[in-house]
């Protein structure tokens, strides 16, 4: 008759310890954009790198996973100035090999673009911004104006990527996939151990 209450106390240490990993340990390998391949953005989703960033939290121990033909494209690491005026030369870290994975190992903005000649202005660039030091976690780090032409665009978005339940786009840094997908875990986890019973 102890077995009920065994039960219970192992969901819950099971639902604690999710809860621990995906705030503490998880570390996600991101497919940049969500796409199988990295590349120039298609015409009906002309920001699809930019979007794709505002709608992820990145953390020390994620890694960005770039994929592509290595004949045909190239990943490199900019500073924010050649990131803005797509200047291809002297990249901070340049990837060929089509599978390229950037680690992510301290806080700050990161910037890429592809090493292709033109496909920086077609847009094909990622900035990604990694919170820390404590409460600017939530602040977006995007600051006023840096992006204002991308703005107007934003319903364009909401039709394009499933999980959008954002209300604003400064919001979009407080809401973590992650956690819904620790308790869609921990429910499957419940569910195995009830069957047990
Ligand atoms: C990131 O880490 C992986 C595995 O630890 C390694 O293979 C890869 O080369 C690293 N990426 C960079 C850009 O250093
Ligand atoms: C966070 O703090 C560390 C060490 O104090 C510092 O090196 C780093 O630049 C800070 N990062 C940001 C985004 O302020």
């Amino acid at each position: 008759m102890g077995s009920f209450r065994s039960t219970k106390y192992q969901f819950l240490n099971a639902f604690i310890f999710l809860l621990m990993i995906q705030t503490k340990v998880f570390s996600y390998q991101y497919k940049v954009g969500d796409l199988d391949a990295w590349g120039l953005p298609t015409p009906a989703n002309p920001k699809v790198y930019t979007y794709w960033s505002k709608n992820h939290i990145f953390k020390i121990g994620d890694s960005l996973l770039f994929l592509y033909p290595p004949s045909q494209d190239s990943v490199i690491q900019v500073t924010e100035q050649s990131y803005n005026s797509c200047n291809l030369k002297d990249p901070i870290l340049y990837m060929n090999n089509g599978n390229s994975l950037f680690n992510i190992t301290k806080t700050g903005d990161y910037y890429f673009t592809s090493g292709s000649d033109g496909h920086c202005e077609k847009s094909q660039k990622l900035r990604i911004s990694v919170p820390g030091n404590g409460s600017s976690a939530s602040s977006p780090s995007y600051g006023p104006g840096s992006l204002p032409a991308t703005a107007p665009s934003y319903p364009t978005v909401f039709g394009s990527i499933p999980m959008a339940p954002l209300s604003s786009p400064s919001s979009s840094s407080l809401i973590n996939p992650a956690i819904f997908l620790s308790s869609s875990i921990g429910f499957l986890i419940c569910a195995v151990v009830s069957g047990f019973i």
